[in-house]
């Protein structure tokens, strides 16, 4: 069976009570349900980690070398200056889109650098949980033209 690796970057945790008029008012659980439905629904492998710390996201990339056909990763502040995650994914060749809740270019400017972007397969932001959701059902296909 196909898996999804899915990284949650720091702060997402508190979706839900972060900055609600940036981020709204979803949680990250929800975010995850639906997820964890949309990969049973097609039949694909899901993992879920969020973490606040940068070197346990590298290690959770690393390790996806042999474990993960695809990444979707929401860096959060990563994005903007982490050459570590960006490297890490570099390293492993396991595709990776990366996802924004919001629209980091109508933001300051410091968010309108991504580090990771050069190195991803794509990136979707500003849809809220959407941008995740979308992220999903890109891979799905892919997945799904590859099998067939
Ligand atoms: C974010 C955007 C980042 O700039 C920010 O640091 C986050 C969340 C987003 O999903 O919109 O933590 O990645």
């Amino acid at each position: 069976m196909s898996k999804v690796l899915v990284i949650h970057g720091p702060n997402l945790n508190l979706l839900g009570t972060r900055e609600t008029e940036i981020y709204g008012t979803v949680t990250l659980e929800t975010i995850n349900a639906k997820l964890t439905q949309m990969a049973s629904e097609a039949n694909i492998g899901i993992e879920i980690f969020q973490s606040n710390h940068e070197g346990e996201i590298t290690d959770k990339i690393q390790g996806a070398k042999e474990d993960a056909d695809f990444i979707i990763i929401n860096p959060a502040a990563f994005t903007h200056y982490s050459l570590a995650i960006r490297d890490a994914i570099a390293s492993v060749n396991v595709p990776a889109i990366e996802v924004h809740l919001s629209n980091v270019y109508a933001r300051e400017d410091f968010r309108q650098n991504s580090v990771i972007s050069p190195i991803a397969l794509g990136q979707i932001c500003g849809f809220g949980a959407e941008s995740y959701y979308l992220a999903f059902q890109h891979l799905a296909g892919l997945l799904l033209s590859k099998s067939e």
